[in-house]
């Protein structure tokens, strides 16, 4: 397929001398990553320099991160070396952001090409032909199965979040109250830490926005869940009507714990929305290109359906994408930056990787990483039983479901989903050489973010290897 405008960050990228620079900078990098090739210790001639770096990390932010991570500025795919000399598997990835892990000979060369424009940032008042080309590919690919028609480039989920709440609150006319499903995630502003559901993430701040919480798919519940859910959500719509500018909705929760939902309880939900005039926003910042579409909408077939959706993370520059309905007024959605040109340079290979790189659909690389994982995750637990108590849910039954999520979101949940005991675990795998995180809210699960763009289902062999020890440990 040819781009629909050149993505060339600078003419400069296509000359030949240039180019043949660019290889030599590239084959130099690949020759010194060379030596990365497996998790190993901190080197302790580094201990000293290291522990000091950390404290001035913290002392500058005001507070040290939950995990001794300042990176080498060096990698090979999914592994990557810190400043202690150690290497780790990364399995989290910046919170899903480096779909080619670190250092890849393909990210580092578009990166250099981006390095050759005359903009390191480009803006809504300052955009060169690759940033149209960007936004261009999203909705190009997006507008196969929905009626997403426009796109507006931001510099990170939250701000594509930001917008896209604008836009539904002006197609309503100001309507003033949002709905969310609990336990959802959708940034860090004044207002999305408002309608994310953990109440930390929003001490001390006023509240200003109206938020009625939908109970999010209940697998135990099955079908009983989703009329549950419409019944909620007509209660909301019988209580305050015509005051709500949009349902926004995570199709797999991310920081809510990967969790998941079938079709049919979107649906139900979307047509009680539609029926009411409410727009429909979509937030795959987490999701997007994981699931076995690029897509979330698209996996599940609601791409008719969706009115607005944000998409972050491993697209690198971050977007709202709209109906031609939605598309605002005037003077409703713009800022000074939209990415840098590495940025987008990047993130365009990215997305071509995505579309052409056989990723999806039900036998593609994302689906196989996933079976690979289960497999393994399964293995563990059959070899670890005491570490896999029964998790109990909000309404105290216990179940067993200890492997979850889809694609290139992964989690596990030992030790009954108990948060101390699995900020342990990850305390226990960082220092053995597994970067993970935790979703969730009680439970809490170990999650897995892996690089899918680099990561072949044998690499979860030695990932795995750690993650018992640390268990062991
Ligand atoms: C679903 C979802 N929405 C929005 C955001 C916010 O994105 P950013 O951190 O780039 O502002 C995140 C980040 O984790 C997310 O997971």
């Amino acid at each position: 397929m040819t781009e629909p405008i050149s993505a060339n960050p600078s003419p400069l990228a296509s000359d030949p001398a240039i180019a043949g620079h660019i290889d030599a900078i590239v084959a130099a990098a690949r020759a010194a990553q060379a030596r990365i090739t497996g998790a190993r210790p901190a080197d302790p001639a580094r201990q000293a320099s290291f522990a000091q770096a950390m404290a001035r990390t913290a002392a500058v932010r005001g507070r040290g991160p939950l995990m001794p991570y300042l990176g080498a500025g060096m990698g090979n795919g999914p592994l990557v070396e810190l400043a202690d000399g150690s290497v780790k598997w990364d399995m989290i990835n910046g919170i899903g952001v480096h779909m080619f892990g670190h250092g890849d000979p393909r990210m580092l060369a578009a990166a250099l090409r981006g390095a050759l424009s005359d903009l390191c940032m480009q803006g809504n008042l300052a955009s060169n032909p690759d940033s149209v080309a960007f936004a261009e590919f999203l909705v190009q690919e997006a507008s196969r199965t929905s009626r997403l028609a426009h796109c507006f480039v931001t510099n990170s989920g939250c701000m594509a979040n930001e917008s896209a709440l604008k836009v539904c609150m002006q197609r309503t006319g100001g309507a003033p109250r949002v709905i969310a499903f609990q336990d959802c995630f959708l940034g860090r502003s004044v207002t999305m830490s408002q309608i994310g559901d953990a109440a930390a993430y929003r001490q001390g701040v006023p509240l200003s926005t109206l938020v009625d919480y939908m109970p999010f798919y209940d697998p135990q519940l099955g079908a009983r869940s989703t009329e549950m859910a419409v019944w909620h959500l007509k209660q909301y719509l019988h209580r305050y009507p015509g005051q709500h500018a949009c349902f926004v909705m995570e199709l797999v929760q991310g920081e809510g714990g990967f969790n998941v939902a079938p079709r049919e309880f979107f649906m139900a939900l979307i047509e009680t929305c539609k029926a009411a005039k409410i727009p429909v926003w979509d937030d795959e910042v987490q999701s997007f290109g994981r699931t076995e579409r690029m897509f979330c909408f698209e996996a599940l077939d609601l791409g008719a359906h969706v009115d607005v959706v944000t998409v972050g993370k491993m697209s690198q520059a971050c977007a709202c994408l709209l109906t031609a309905e939605m598309n605002p007024k005037p003077g409703l959605l713009s800022g000074t930056f939209t990415a840098s040109t590495s940025a987008f340079s990047v993130g365009l290979e990215a997305l071509r990787t995505l579309r052409d790189g056989g990723h999806y659909g039900p036998d593609g690389a994302n689906a196989r990483l996933h079976a690979a994982f289960r497999e393994h995750a399964a293995r563990l637990i059959e070899r670890n039983p005491s570490c896999f108590e029964p998790v109990r849910d909000a309404f105290g039954r216990e179940h067993r479901n200890w492997v979850g999520g889809t694609g290139g979101m992964c989690r596990f949940t030992p030790y009954g989903g108990s948060k101390d005991r699995v900020m342990k675990l990850l305390h226990a795998m960082f220092e053995e050489g597994v970067m993970a995180f935790y979703c969730g809210h009680d439970p809490y699960h170990v999650r897995m973010l892996p690089p899918v763009g680099v990561m072949r289902p044998e690499h979860w062999g030695p990932v795995f290897e750690i993650v018992e020890r640390a268990m062991r440990k």
